[in-house]
């Protein structure tokens, strides 16, 4: 099976504790991808992934705005907008797993094309400004 996500270098954007989560979100992606498509998903391991998943997203949105708070950086609201619409996707994706909803492959597709906009995109819009400030 090939690779769903394979991790490009465009991804680095050069501050470490930021690349090695947004590393670790591609890789439990592809993990994802792996248990959803395999011939006989288990439900218990594919909800642990997700919602293995699930958390560490918040949690890298937490550690994401914790920097712009400490700096003021001036695209806060827009870019907490991009996180918060994903945290309540991302629950609803996992409630309705709950719920006894098979993960989709849209929803696998979506999670991928969110991921590439938002590193590639929003996230390095920060970039710049959190160097100038001594951010690695
Ligand atoms: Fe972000
Ligand atoms: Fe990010």
């Amino acid at each position: 099976m090939s690779v769903f996500m394979p991790w490009s270098d465009e991804f680095v954007l050069g501050i470490a504790s930021i690349d090695a989560q947004h590393r670790w979100l591609v890789e439990a992606t592809n993990r994802l991808y792996e248990q959803v498509e395999s011939q006989n998903p288990d439900p218990k391991v594919v909800g642990e992934v997700l919602e293995g998943l699930v958390d560490y997203t918040m949690n890298h949105f937490i550690l994401e705005e914790e920097l712009f708070h400490r700096f003021d950086y001036p695209e806060t609201p827009e870019h907490k907008q991009e996180h918060d619409r994903f945290t309540h996707q991302a629950m609803h994706l996992l409630l309705n797993f709950e719920g006894g909803d098979p993960v989709s492959e849209d929803a696998l597709e979506f999670l991928k094309a969110w991921l590439i906009h938002h590193i590639l995109r929003v996230d390095k819009a920060y970039v710049p400004f959190l160097k100038a400030r001594g951010v690695v």
